[in-house]
């Protein structure tokens, strides 16, 4: 068995068609289909039945291609990870989520470059949702991610930064807009803006709201949607929502008077002149701040990295408590 005839039995599978997968792979179909039937004699085991159009896999097959795309894919990782350690470290990719940008990362970048000056590391940002900053990092486009979601990867290790409380936005004509000390509860009469495109990997409650609708149901469905499960935490339903593409929508909308939404509070400098922000009386509804990277395998400057995000917070008054890389 060979790489080779594992990845043709994949691009087949996929495709469901010989013809398809010679397109992609750039092989012939009777080298694929030599490369199938080496693999099955191998195995001993039919993967791929040949008289369904379009092709299906066997019951067998269904299984060894479970098994094989993980291994693929962490072959993947080791390649990447291996060509990484093998290039001159010249810059330092930092992925980011866009609420991030709004609060400290200019300042930490500014520390972290005013104390590495002499190290000829070019920095370069990229914008990537926390979910994809894990790909990113085992696909080597990064070396560091900062996100607001804990992810379970086994390749990546995470330093909880710091928890942000959220403030709730208004639109500055709203008859809540002056009210100091806000409660959950007594914004769920309002269109709730959702804007988040990671959702929450738990189950943990089982209360579910419909989008865009006036019925709130109960089920057994978890609430993944992290605006609706900080609400649903506190027996809270929203009346109405909405949801749109990303922070910077909601925050429009919000503005032309469409509805309120919860934002960490470091967003509370956008558009003041239309929008109210206010804080809310429970502590626990905060947005957390992660710093993800590659266990083992640490961008030298990445330690760095963090020391300057520590400096920032001291300076800022702001408490942590200090982690380490593996
Ligand atoms: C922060 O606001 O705590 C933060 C922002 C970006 C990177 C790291 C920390």
């Amino acid at each position: 068995m060979d790489l080779k005839q594992l990845n043709a039995f994949i691009a087949i599978a996929d495709l469901q068609s010989f013809s398809g997968a010679a397109k992609t792979t750039g092989l012939s179909q009777p080298s694929l289909s030599r490369l199938l039937k080496q693999l099955e004699a191998d195995i001993g085991a039919e993967l791929i039945d040949r008289y369904h159009r379009p092709l299906q896999l066997t019951e067998a097959g269904q299984f060894f291609y479970d098994k094989v795309r993980v291994l693929l894919a962490e072959l993947d990782t080791i390649t990447n990870m291996t060509k990484r350690l093998a290039t001159p470290i010249t810059t330092l990719n930092i992925g980011f989520v866009p609420s991030v940008l709004y609060g400290l990362l200019p300042e930490i970048i500014a520390y972290f470059k005013q104390h590495n000056a002499g190290d000829d590391i070019e920095i370069n940002l990229k914008d990537i949702s926390s979910y994809q900053q894990i790909e990113a990092l085992k696909s080597g486009e990064i070396d560091v991610g900062f996100g607001r979601f804990a992810h379970q990867d086994p390749w990546v290790q995470q330093v909880l930064l710091r928890h942000e409380r959220y403030v709730v936005a208004l639109p500055k004509a709203h008859p809540l807009a002056k009210v100091k000390e806000q409660r959950l509860m007594d914004l769920a009469n309002n269109r709730l803006i959702l804007y988040h495109q990671t959702h929450l990997p738990v189950a943990t409650t089982t209360n579910r709201k419909n989008t865009n609708s006036q019925n709130a149901s109960s089920t057994t469905e978890p609430i993944t949607e992290p605006l609706l499960h900080l609400f649903a935490q506190y027996g809270v339903t929203p009346l109405m929502t909405t949801k749109v593409s990303d922070l910077q929508v909601a925050l429009g909308l919000v503005a032309a008077g469409e509805g309120i939404t919860l934002v960490p509070s470091s967003l509370r400098a956008v558009r003041p002149e239309q929008i109210s922000y206010q804080r809310l009386i429970h502590e626990n509804v905060t947005s957390p701040i992660y710093l993800h990277t590659l266990k083992n395998v640490v961008h030298p400057k990445v330690p760095e990295l963090l020391k300057a995000i520590y400096r920032v917070y001291e300076q800022r008054g702001i408490t942590y408590r200090a982690q380490q890389f593996i």
